[in-house]
């Protein structure tokens, strides 16, 4: 179905794999739009309640947007590309669906800012993180100066942005950029464990709970009032009356 992308659909976990290996996964403008066509199937297929980003390979997750295609852009070019990526990963970000990247390799420049889009990271043991873009003489664009300041802290996302160094995954987890260090045989089994805790609690409360922690970086939104709101809407509904109601039934609830 996809050139670049291999997808599986297995107990309502969707898991999108970035297909190009011999390029360790780099995002060329293909990945990009078929990533985009694997975001409406997350969003539209009723039996997809979570998803899954990896990459092809055990080497890479995936070593940053292609460089290939960066060559004798101008201005305007760079700009609407970055624009198509950091757009591509609002759209990760916002999911009603939780994602998660399980990183298997090199995350490098926009594959660092990819599974820093998703709602939480798995690494594998061998993973490195790094924001190179400096070596090329430009900086993150689908995200990376936001969402990794979000997620490190200032001091360390800067230090990583203006040396490009690269991190390992114990780094990366001490820094809480990832929230697991595995061996890369469990990685996906890992993911898929946590997910099926995940999907079996009400999807709405799910999709609320993003909602509400994604406003916390905000600029146009107060987080407190998004949660007031998001709080409220989860009273009245089929599955807040099955939870409340499997509690005081001392039983375990069933959301559809
Ligand atoms: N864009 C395009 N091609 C890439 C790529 C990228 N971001 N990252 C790797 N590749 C390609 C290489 O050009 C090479 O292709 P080739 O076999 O046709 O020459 C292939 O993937 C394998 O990479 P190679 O560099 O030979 O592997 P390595 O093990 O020696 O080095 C890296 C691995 C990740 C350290 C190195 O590939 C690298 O530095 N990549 C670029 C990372 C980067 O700057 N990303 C940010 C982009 S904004």
């Amino acid at each position: 179905m996809y050139n670049t992308l291999l997808t599986n659909l297995e107990d309502g976990i969707f898991t999108i794999t970035i297909n190009r290996p011999e390029k360790l996964n780099a995002l060329n403008k293909e990945v990009m739009t078929e990533l985009n066509s694997a975001l409406d199937e997350v969003a539209d297929n009723k039996d997809i309640q979570s998803a899954i980003i990896t990459g092809s390979g055990s080497k890479a997750f995936v070593a940053g947007a292609d460089i290939s295609e960066f060559k004798g852009l101008s201005s305007a070019e760079g700009k609407a590309m970055a624009k198509y990526g950091q757009d591509t990963f609002f759209r990760i970000e916002n999911s009603s669906k939780p994602i998660v990247a399980c990183v298997n390799g090199f995350a490098l420049g926009g594959g660092c800012e990819l599974a820093m889009s998703c709602h939480f990271r798995i690494a594998s043991d061998n993973a490195k993180f790094s924001q190179p873009e400096v070596n090329l003489g430009i900086i993150p664009g689908y995200g990376g100066t936001q969402r990794l300041v979000q997620l490190i802290g200032k001091g360390r996302a800067l230090e990583l942005i203006m040396t490009g160094n690269m991190v390992d995954a114990a780094t990366a987890m001490q820094y809480g950029l990832v929230n697991h260090v595995v061996s890369q045989d469990v990685l996906i089994d890992t993911a898929t464990t946590l997910l099926k805790i995940i999907n079996a609690k009400s999807s709405s409360a799910i999709a609320a709970s993003i909602t509400a922690a994604n406003a916390a970086y905000s600029h146009n939104q107060n987080g407190y009032e998004v949660e007031l709101e998001v709080f409220g809407n989860c009273f009245g509904t089929p599955d807040m009356n099955e939870g409340v109601n499997a509690f005081l039934e001392k039983r375990k609830p069933i959301f559809r």
